[in-house]
């Protein structure tokens, strides 16, 4: 049993129209037995009520909820920061070739161990990650991650269509790879498999149908692909799949959009498809450093709230350009800033909830984690800033928590996270 005390911040409510409230508790105590918050609420108090138990102290400093990152490509680390190129043309000319080099399992075991450190020293605890078109590397990426613990949802990458040869399956391969690695990692450890179509414009509807087959085959997997992301991507589509009323219909039409889906981007949506989205309870992941990398658009996320669609955010390295979810919190508010009347003003802990609560119920796991709340799993980031960064500096003065926590998303980097837990294991970050 560990007695944490720090300044502790969350955000156990819901995103609205109206905002998100902090939870901001100076000097807390966290005590977690076997992975699990069993008590909390001021240090005091709880030392009082459950002595000799090892202090670990995390002050000064700000410990908030492991991050969420619910979209982000496992191939693509060596690719960040390539910029210019609209979405299919940096596919063509970056992301692909980089993805078919993962054919070579030695190579796909290299990416994997710069993969998981990138999520873990970014405070990254739980990630949706799509995997990589080659099943030996999927099976790297998942051992990769066991070994160092955190929380993956992944899947086999799956096209029939419109990619180069090396990358593209079958729909009958693409059933009897991906059941084969769900059997093999779903509920294994804390990895769980998600079925990954790449997207409509490289998938036919015999490979969405193989898709479902898998979805049904393999009790709990997630859904994951991407949607309206860039408008020559949803022409293409929409000549492709010419009886399909929109690109979410591509995928609803063949059972893929439930509580347990997960699409990326949705910055192009019709109200249909907003209405469709909500009454199927599925998610949007949300990729504000993608967005403005590639030009795709400033993402409708009041329409997604005023229609109940459920939004987190996801980092979508490498068209995303990095791994931390303070720098897609601050884009995100910048987003919606130059969204002027239609933008959602978003405030930090709105910041800090799409961070971490928002996509614990993306991925269906709100009941374990997302929050520090007692019952949960302790999953959390230690934010420090060395002595005299700005970050320090900035924290020495904030005017109060939220002030702080604004800090926080403005100014932290990589470099500030001092330290992270997942299920009370504290992970290597280097
Ligand atoms: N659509 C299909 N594949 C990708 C990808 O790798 N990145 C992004 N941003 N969009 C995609
Ligand atoms: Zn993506």
């Amino acid at each position: 049993m560990t007695l944490y005390r720090a300044t502790a911040f969350d955000t156990p409510g819901s995103l609205t129209p109206t905002g998100v409230s902090l939870r901001a508790e100076e000097d807390a105590g966290i005590l977690v037995e076997d992975g699990v918050i069993t008590a909390r609420g001021g240090f005091d108090g709880v030392a009082a009520s459950h002595p000799g138990h090892d202090v670990v102290d995390l002050r000064p400093g700000i410990l908030l909820p492991g991050f969420v990152d619910t979209h982000v490509h496992f191939p693509q680390v060596r690719v960040i920061g390539a910029l210019g190129m609209p979405l299919l043309e940096w596919l063509d000319r970056c992301a692909l070739p980089e993805e078919a080099r993962l054919a070579d399992t030695g190579y796909a075991q290299q990416v994997a161990g710069e993969f998981v450190r990138g999520l873990a020293s970014s405070g990254t605890t739980t990630a949706l990650v799509f995997g990589s078109h080659f099943a030996t590397a999927v099976d790297a990426l998942f051992t990769e991650a066991d070994r160092v613990g955190l929380r993956v949802t992944a899947g086999l990458v799956v096209s029939d269509r419109s990619l180069p040869e090396g990358l593209l399956s079958t729909p009958e391969r693409t059933y009897d790879e991906a059941l084969a690695l769900s059997r093999r990692w779903h509920g294994r450890g804390r990895s769980r498999y998600a079925v990954t179509p790449r997207f409509s414009y490289s998938a036919s509807d015999d490979l969405l149908d193989a898709c479902a087959s898998v979805l049904k085959d393999a009790p709990g997997t997630l859904f994951t692909s991407h949607v309206n992301e860039n408008p020559a991507e949803v022409a293409a589509v929409a000549r492709l799949f010419a009886d399909a009323q929109d690109y979410v219909d591509t995928y609803d039409r063949h059972g893929l959009v439930g509580p347990g889906t997960v699409l990326a981007h949705n910055v192009h949506a019709t109200d249909r498809e907003l209405s469709l989205l909500a009454s199927q309870g599925a998610s949007v992941a949300h990729c504000p450093t993608s967005n403005s990398a590639l030009g795709s658009g400033l993402f409708p996320l009041r329409r997604h709230v005023e229609h109940g669609v459920h939004v987190a955010l996801g980092s979508d390295v490498g068209a995303g350009t990095g791994f931390s979810l303070l720098k897609e919190g601050l884009q995100a508010y910048f987003m919606q800033q130059l969204l002027g009347a239609d933008g959602l003003a978003l405030t930090a802990p709105d910041l800090l909830h799409l961070a971490t609560r928002a996509g614990a119920l993306a991925l269906g796991v709100g009941e374990q984690v997302g929050d520090l709340e007692v019952g949960r799993q302790f999953d959390a980031v230690w934010v420090r800033p060395r002595a005299d960064e700005p970050l320090d500096v900035g924290l020495r003065h904030a005017a109060s928590a939220e002030d702080a926590l604004a800090k926080v998303f403005a100014l932290g980097t990589p470099t500030d996270v001092a330290g992270v837990w997942v299920g009370g294991d504290r992970v290597s970050t280097r």
